[in-house]
């Protein structure tokens, strides 16, 4: 038996080793394979959480920030964003936040077509870019105003019943390159966004159609009494001026922009006779008059989504010296709302053309609250407007609406309190 040479041992083992090369194709194939149902599988997990996250808010800067964080966090890249188209303009427009904290944010648009996004929102053909400085579309400004280097990015159009409203993109894949896998997954993410800016956009319409028709309904039972029209618009846009300084929380301001567009909403059942009598009231109909707050707060009674606005429309009159009606509540227990209501509701009644009388200047009107602080009104409320009209924040919303030069001078006459 011939002895084997080194050489031919060698050949042998690597002969023997040697797959073909159709197998070895078809293993690579099935690791590949493998690999994307695996990266399918992770996607669709961590979608799942997502899409919870997603509908379970109806705010709409929430809903762009909670996209943002799921765009991110999906593709595992560096930062996610949401651009919305501007139905006016039709640019897309985003929020960056710049420094580490993100304290400052600032808005950058772009023009129809302009950039890969305005591509992909011009044409609705979703990209993956693994090289963005190769891409035609790319936009180097978009990075040279958010100071960001952009490698590559993943961008898909976000549609609302076949209308692209936006863009999602996904920058900087933090290892390896941006696959059709993951744009598979970057697809329906953009589907679920989609539904969750849909959603909260109705329900902000809804918000608004109601506090719209609330306000008018307001104004229509103002108009009864001989005000100048707007009084309900104005109390609601001081009140909320307000309660911002005051640091109400939002779902307080919410409340509270609903109780001052109904606060005389009783008015309705307070007869024409007392209601536009230009002289001062009889006893007897001051008290009937005075009913407006209970009758108002028994109409909203029966309204179930309206039931939290009550104390704002049934305590508008009290005095924070307890000698206020219907209840005589004093001080801290009157509610929050109405003491804020009724420092407002002064200010414009005393500034309002009446029957018998101009509206009277604003200094006057400031005079007054300033005087009957601590006793009919919350000083701290009182503060709180008198620093706003300071601030220059009170008087774009006492001019609004009104035709021509508005006030006489001051003059000495009393305000009524
Ligand atoms: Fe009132
Ligand atoms: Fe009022």
């Amino acid at each position: 038996m011939p002895a084997t040479t080194k050489k031919g041992k060698k050949a042998a083992v690597r002969k023997k080793d040697k797959k073909p090369a159709v197998q070895v194709r078809a293993e690579v194939g099935l690791k590949n394979k493998l690999a994307a149902q695996k990266a399918r599988l992770q996607i669709l997990e961590t979608m799942e959480e997502i899409g919870r996250l997603l509908n379970s808010t109806l705010d709409e800067r929430e809903v762009r920030k909670r996209a943002m964080e799921s765009a991110t966090r999906l593709m595992r890249s560096e930062v996610g964003s949401l651009l919305l188209i501007d139905p006016e303009t039709q640019e897309l427009f985003f929020e960056v936040a710049l420094g580490e904290k993100g304290e400052t944010i600032r808005e950058i648009r772009l023009r129809p077509g302009e950039g890969i996004a305005g591509w992909v929102a011009q044409t609705g053909e979703p990209q993956i870019v693994n090289d963005t400085r190769a891409n035609p579309h790319f936009f180097k400004s978009a990075d040279e105003k958010s100071g960001f280097i952009t490698r590559n990015m993943i961008c898909v159009p976000v549609k609302i019943r076949e209308k692209i409203v936006g863009v999602l993109q996904a920058i900087n894949k933090k290892r390896g390159k941006f696959t059709p896998v993951d744009l598979e997954g970057f697809r329906s993410l953009a589907d679920q966004v989609a539904i969750a800016i849909e959603n909260a956009g109705l329900y902000k319409e809804l918000k608004e159609t109601f506090l719209s028709t609330a306000a008018a309904l307001g104004d229509a039972i103002e108009a009864k009494d001989a005000y100048t029209g707007g009084h309900t618009k104005r109390v609601l846009e001081y009140s909320l001026v307000v309660g911002r300084r005051l640091e109400l929380s939002q779902e307080e301001l919410d409340q509270l922009k609903l109780a001052a567009a109904l606060h005389d909403i009783g008015k309705i059942g307070i007869e024409d006779r007392i209601l536009g009598k230009p002289n001062r009231l009889e006893p007897e109909e001051a008290q009937i008059m005075e009913s407006h707050t209970v009758i108002g707060a028994k109409i909203v009674e029966n309204i179930r989504p309206l039931r939290g606005i009550i104390p704002g429309i049934r305590h508008h009159h009290e005095k924070y010296d307890g000698k206020g009606y219907p209840d005589a509540l004093k001080g801290g227990s009157i509610p929050i709302m109405a003491r804020i209501i009724s420092v407002c509701d002064t200010f414009d009644a005393i500034t309002s053309d009446r029957p018998y009388r101009k509206g009277l200047h604003s200094d006057i009107a400031l005079q007054e609250l300033r005087r009957h602080a601590g006793t009919q009104f919350d000083p701290k409320a009182v503060d709180a407007f008198i620093a706003a009209f300071e601030n220059g924040e009170i008087e774009p919303i006492l001019y609004r609406n009104r035709p021509g030069p508005l006030f006489p001078s001051p003059s000495p006459e009393k305000a009524p309190s």
